[in-house]
């Protein structure tokens, strides 16, 4: 389903110096497949998930999805290619401020073209499970950082994609509410045969998953 192969990644540091994030790293993630990332801070899993998601160029290696290099696409073809496969749960939401709570949650439904009532209802029915229906009409910058973490998680799981990536989805999240929100996370992945690459330091939710990863010196074990 997904396949990192030979991935390198530098930054310039400065007009002459580079930093390699990613050394020779490789991946592979099955269809259906529930996996956790774990790594010290700076070591480059942010990165990792935007080269997986055609938010950026690796310096070298393909990204493969779906036997299909993605990683000589343009950034149009990209974001199509998002659009149409990957949910992101970003480290930092990344939500549009001036819409309410269903109106972030239901986006992705609403830019694929699908009919506004259906995608509310769709929408509804997420913001119930991640118990934010009371929130459904506040302006999402008055919502708390483990509401908005919520709601961020519900726009990925929207569309149904291929694959999900989540980056520290329950980073602000107690542990009632981290175990909510990945219980039904994992449970729409099994129902939908949906890949998970989920980033987390939290040590508690680990036995939930399939396999657990490491990212230590550029690379996974
Ligand atoms: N656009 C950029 N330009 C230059 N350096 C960058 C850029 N993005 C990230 N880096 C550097 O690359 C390294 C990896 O960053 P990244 O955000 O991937 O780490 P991370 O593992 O997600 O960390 P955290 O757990 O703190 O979120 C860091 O040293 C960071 O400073
Ligand atoms: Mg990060």
């Amino acid at each position: 389903m997904l396949e990192c192969r030979s991935i390198v990644k530098t930054y310039s540091k400065g007009a002459t110096e580079e930093i390699k994030v990613l050394s020779n790293l490789n991946l592979k993630i099955d269809l259906g497949e529930i996996v956790a990332l774990k790594g010290s801070s700076g070591t480059g899993k942010t990165t990792l998930l935007n080269l997986i998601s055609g938010l950026d160029y690796p310096s070298s290696g393909d990204v493969v999805f779906r036997n299909k290099i993605i990683t000589n696409q343009n950034t149009s073809q990209l974001s199509l290619f998002r659009r149409n496969h990957i949910g992101i749960v970003f480290q930092f939401f990344n939500l549009i401020n001036d819409l309410t709570t269903l109106e972030n949650i239901c986006l992705p439904l609403i830019i694929r073209g699908q009919n506004k009532s259906l995608a509310m209802s769709q929408g509804l029915q997420l913001a119930t499970s991640f118990e934010l229906d009371s929130k459904i009409n506040h302006p999402v910058q008055l919502l708390s950082g483990g509401e908005a973490q919520r709601v961020s998680v519900a726009r990925a799981m929207i569309t149904n994609p291929d694959l999900i990536l989540a980056d520290e989805p329950t980073g602000n999240l107690d542990s009632t509410n981290a175990n909510l929100v990945i219980d039904c996370l994992i449970n729409q992945c099994k129902k939908n045969n949906t890949s998970l690459f989920l980033v987390t330091h939290n040590e508690s939710i680990l036995s939930k998953f399939d396999r657990v990863l490491h990212l230590e010196n550029g690379t996974i074990s």
